[in-house]
Order: C-alpha cells, then structure tokens, then sequence
C-alpha cells in the first residue's frame, strides 16, 4: 500500500494483488488478525523477499479503535512465530518518516535502521521510506522444567561437620 496522501479505495485491494519482483503468490501471505474471533487487523508479509533467507513484512495494519492498547505488539509476536516454520534468518520492512507511530513501534519490536532509504512520491505527500531490519534468533528449546512436591520418604540431607543432617530441620 502507497502512502500518497490520498485515501484510495483500491489501496486495499492492491494488498491482495501487490508482489515484489521475483516472487510469486506462493511467497505472499495474506493474514487476518483476530482477537477473541473479532477480525482487528491485517497483515501482508512476503516470504524470501529479497532474497531466499528474509522475510517482508508489506503492511501491518489494526482497525483504528483497536490500536494503542497493546494488539500490535501482540500480533507482532504472533507474526514472528509465524514466520519462524519458514527457515528464515531476519525479517525486513519500510516505513515511512511520515508514519510517526510506524517509526516508534518497530524500534520497540527490536528492528534497526538498515541504512537503505528511498523516497515515495505520493499525490500529495513526499516521504522518506527507512528499510528496517531484525535478525530472528533462533530460539532455545529445553525440555520442560518439572516441579512436583518432594516424597517424604526422600529426605533432601546435608553434611554439617562429617554428619548427615536434615537440611530443613538445619534452617528452622
Ligand atoms: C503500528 C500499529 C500496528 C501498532 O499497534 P498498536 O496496538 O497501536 O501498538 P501497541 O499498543 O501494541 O504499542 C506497542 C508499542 O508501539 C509504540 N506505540 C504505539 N502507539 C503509540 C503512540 N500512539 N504513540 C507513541 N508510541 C506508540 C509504543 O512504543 C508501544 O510500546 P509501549 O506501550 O510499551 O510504550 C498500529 O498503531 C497501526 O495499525 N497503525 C496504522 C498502520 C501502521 O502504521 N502500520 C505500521 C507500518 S506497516
């Protein structure tokens, strides 16, 4: 979606059509965002754009009574999960400097400036789009830590001076 700086009702439509170059629609993700079965938002995301190994996120957009309470955040993580059963290594998008809250969100989901800019001639609006970028790290999977009520009959012991005491009769 083109920020021009005039609303265009082909805009939305255009998620659905618009492809990088090089990619097909087996690369473009379309995701509706639910909260509690009520649709709140959209997502278009492209997967091995630019190349093979990144990710693309083209749009991340809530229904304007939703924002501002914490739903962006947690579709970004719900994104990022989703992206990771791709075998990606770090996720990219733009944002334009006209996007205010744009250029405060994504630095708070960990992106950084990339360096790459370019300028988005709108109708109305001329702007600065900043390439963002995350490295996905992989994540650590340990088996599931287990707590369960000790056996009285195992008593946990310490030695205190070459005996064997009772470590909880020691403390109290
Ligand atoms: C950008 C967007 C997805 C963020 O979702 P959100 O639900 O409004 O944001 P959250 O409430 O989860 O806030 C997450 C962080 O973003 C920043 N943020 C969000 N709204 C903000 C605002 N109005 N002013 C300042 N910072 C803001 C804050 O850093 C916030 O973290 P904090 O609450 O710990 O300070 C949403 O506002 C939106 O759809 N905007 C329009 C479309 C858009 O610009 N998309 C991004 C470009 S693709």
């Amino acid at each position: 979606m083109k920020i021009d700086g005039v609303p265009d009702a082909g805009s939305a439509k255009s998620v659905f059509e618009e492809l990088p170059p090089n990619c097909t629609f087996e690369n473009k993700h379309v995701l509706l965002i639910e909260e509690a079965s009520i649709p709140v938002g959209v997502i278009d995301l492209v997967i091995g754009y630019p190349n093979s190994k990144v990710a693309f996120i083209g749009l991340l957009v809530l229904d304007e009574k939703y924002q501002g309470r914490g739903l962006g955040k947690r579709s970004y993580e719900a994104l990022e999960d989703y992206i990771r059963q791709f075998s990606i290594d770090s996720i990219q998008l733009g944002v334009n400097d006209t996007n205010e809250i744009g250029m405060l969100f994504w630095p708070k989901m960990g992106y950084k400036l990339q360096g790459r800019t370019r300028i988005n001639q709108g109708i109305k609006v001329t702007s600065n789009v900043y390439v963002m970028e995350k490295n996905l790290i992989p994540h650590v999977f340990h088996a599931p830590m287990i707590l369960r009520p000790i056996d009285e009959s195992i008593q946990p012991v310490e030695v205190v001076d070459g005996k064997v005491g009772n470590h909880f009769r020691s403390i109290y």
